[in-house]
């Protein structure tokens, strides 16, 4: 059965039919699913009935994998998942979910903001991949923004002041926004600030967008307060809703995004009910821009 694609909801999202992902791809499925990530930025599988293994193996017939070392506030010996997994669920190593003022949690529900995977690293995220193993009685879909649409719909004034911009990112910024600060000397050291273009253009399809993140907390040059305002005017208008795709989430559906064109969030869901979602992440291709000393 050949790979096809369907249109779902607004122009950037679309379900994918004829793929099985519990198998290894032929050369053709995967052409056609890099084809259908250039032409939209989400895709949906439905009914993938597949484990860590297969999933690790689909992401990694699609590229260079990212890992997740370093980048939560689990302790190495807290990792649920291994390192080619970022484990965005509410459980501990022992599958149990966290008490609701555990810091680990706290931490994670900086993924209800509105972000871009990795935009914290150097070199931030190309695709995330998305399983949902278990998911809560209601609420908890993510939401995703489609940036090209952001970018198109700025006035001329407003994209000749973005162009040249640089941007600041740290978890900690996104965790600030939330009041969560309680950060040790190490994390601080770990989650240091990293620059990224404000502007970007997507290599596929030769679009600009608008590179932002909650991680985005200073503009190069500028006063703090000032470069969080502007951000903050860009993230509003960057995630209207006729810019949105919401997915509500079904066990076995796995939702594959392009972070260099869209944000993200996670929606609440009751703190006491397990949600089990594990992402593994496709490495960019180099930084947005070069990096200070
Ligand atoms: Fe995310």
């Amino acid at each position: 059965m050949a790979v096809t694609t369907r249109q779902i909801g607004p122009c950037f999202a679309a379900e994918v039919e004829g793929v099985d992902l519990s198998r290894p791809l032929a050369a053709d499925e995967v052409k056609a699913i890099h084809a259908g990530m250039d032409r939209y930025a989400v895709l949906v599988f439905h009914d993938q009935r597949i484990d860590d293994g297969q999933q690790l193996a689909f992401t990694q017939g699609l590229g260079d994998i990212e890992h997740a070392i370093g980048t939560s506030l689990r302790a190495p010996e807290e990792y649920r998942l291994p390192t080619t997994f970022a484990d965005v669920s509410n459980l501990d190593q022992h599958n149990r979910v966290f008490q609701r003022d555990d810091r680990r949690r706290l931490f994670g529900l900086g993924n209800r903001l509105w972000h871009s995977d990795s935009s914290f690293k150097a070199t931030p995220a190309k695709y995330s991949l998305l399983r949902a193993v278990s998911v809560p009685s209601r609420g908890g879909n993510t939401e995703f923004a489609y940036m090209p649409a952001a970018w198109d719909t700025l006035d001329a004034e407003t994209k000749a002041e973005c162009e040249p911009l640089i941007c600041e990112h740290s978890q900690i910024f996104s965790r600030q926004q939330l009041g969560f600060t309680d950060f040790t000397d190490e994390e601080r050291a770990r989650f240091a600030p990293v620059r990224q273009r404000l502007v970007r253009t997507h290599p596929g399809t030769g679009r600009k967008s608008l590179y932002l993140s909650s991680h985005a907390g200073s503009i190069v040059g500028w006063p703090v307060p000032e470069a969080r305002f502007f951000l903050r005017d860009l993230v509003e208008h960057a995630t209207q809703r006729e810019f949105v795709y919401a997915h509500r989430w079904k066990i076995g559906d796995l939702v594959m995004w392009d972070n260099r064109q869209t944000m993200h969030r996670a929606r609440p869901f009751p703190a006491h009910e397990p949600r089990d979602m594990r992402r593994t992440t496709l490495m960019g291709d180099g930084p947005t821009v070069a990096q200070v000393a």
